[in-house]
């Protein structure tokens, strides 16, 4: 059955007042999602205390994001951030053995590259893989980089600064011959994408339910691959990692055997109820239709700033992009302002206006928005 993708933007009450390309910072807030945060509060003012609730939202989501990446809950850790899932992974690795050498890719949010510089204390050797001057990261940079003493290659899905969407599979592939785990953080992707682990055949993957996944900040997910999990043992911990919650030993650390091991504290429960109904929309609209539409609206996007000669940053490939189109600016602070003086919403980041697309943005947001830039083109434009 089709997704009616004009039916679910209704939902989205900001919609009818901006143009709405920043779902790569945050995602637009549906009134299921605001409903949901209000029956928390709701729920604090008349009940007080409703603790099997909030464990029964806990594990809502985590079967609710296995579902989205076609894994099992028990490989899920609902996380308060995309780096807390991150830390807790790399605290269960050995950076003294043979395999101490963790290659990152220079398309990495900071956060995925600094922590790994992070256990250099503890003996890890981190390497980055260079862009080529295309601005693209090939295969071979990676193959170059990749070899025996790599215990981990982290990299990023789609680059939060261009848009370049990683080769993921080849990548694996390569990582995989050498015996080397692969890391995948897909906070800008899953939600816009569709992303299936298995066929992925990533090790790990992190990522949160503030952008294409329709929650809100202050909680994120973390995949471990069923048959490493017991091989795992996290410093990074606490109670809600134990086996058993309510055992309160304080003699030993017992770690769950499943994936909840990579957790730690009280669960990020309001954010629970948010991330719950956020990824309901998701699974009703369908992640696969929901990449052909993203797709289709980037592809236009892209043809459309050819037609005024404002060409992007980001690759014209489909298979190379993402839900996001970076357009250089000789002021993209400037621009941003301009833009959002129109009611665009977008976002920069170095000399990027970078626009991303979920699925309730339309043909008429892309037209909205390219018009904008031909008009802006003579003080903003790329060339200085
Ligand atoms: C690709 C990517 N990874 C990681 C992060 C950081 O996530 P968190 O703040 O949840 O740790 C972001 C945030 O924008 C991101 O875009």
């Amino acid at each position: 059955m089709s997704t009616d993708f004009a039916a679910l933007r209704r939902r989205f009450p900001l919609l009818e007042q901006k143009t709405y390309l920043n779902s790569g910072s945050y995602c637009a807030l549906a009134e299921s999602v605001r409903d949901a945060i209000n029956a928390y509060m709701d729920d604090r003012l008349a009940v007080g205390a409703n603790w099997d609730v909030w464990i029964n939202k806990n594990e809502s989501v985590r079967a609710l994001m296995a579902r989205v990446l076609g894994v099992t809950a028990d490989e899920i850790a609902v996380t308060a951030s995309a780096s807390a899932g991150i830390n807790a992974l790399a605290s269960a690795f050995d950076y003294t053995g043979p395999r101490d050498k963790i290659v990152v890719s220079d398309f990495e949010f900071p956060t995925s590259a600094q922590i790994w510089h992070a256990q250099e204390r503890r003996g890890a050797r981190v390497v980055h893989v260079p862009r080529a001057a295309d601005g693209y990261i090939p295969l071979e940079h990676f193959e170059r980089l990749i070899d025996e003493r790599t215990g981990l290659v982290a990299v990023t899905h789609v680059c939060f600064r261009n848009g370049a969407r990683l080769d993921i599979p080849g990548i694996v592939r390569l990582a995989h011959a050498k015996g080397a785990r692969v890391l995948l953080d897909t906070y800008q992707a899953v939600g816009a994408l569709a992303v299936d682990a298995r066929s992925l055949d990533v090790d790990f993957m992190v990522g949160g339910m503030l952008k294409y996944l329709l929650g809100t900040a202050g909680i994120g997910f973390l995949y471990v691959r069923q048959s490493l999990i017991e091989g795992l043992v996290p410093t990074n911990s606490g109670w809600f990692a134990q086996q058993d919650i309510s055992a309160m030993d304080i003699t030993a650390n017992r770690p769950s055997a499943s994936a909840r091991r990579f957790e730690a504290g009280t669960p990020p429960v309001v954010n629970c109820y948010a991330a719950e109904a956020g990824l309901k929309i998701i699974l009703e609209a369908d992640p696969v239709q929901i990449e052909t539409r993203v797709r289709t609206l980037t592809r236009r996007c892209m043809e459309r700033l050819r037609e005024i000669g404002w060409p992007a940053v980001t690759p014209s490939d489909d298979a190379r992009r993402g839900p996001m189109v970076a357009v250089p600016s000789r002021d993209a602070a400037g621009l941003f302002g301009r833009l959002m003086q129109q009611s665009i919403v977008t976002s920069f980041r170095d000399d990027n206006i970078r626009a991303t697309c979920h699925f309730y943005n339309t043909d008429e947001d892309i037209d909205r928005l390219v018009s904008a830039l031909a008009a802006h083109r003579p003080r903003f434009g790329p060339e200085g």
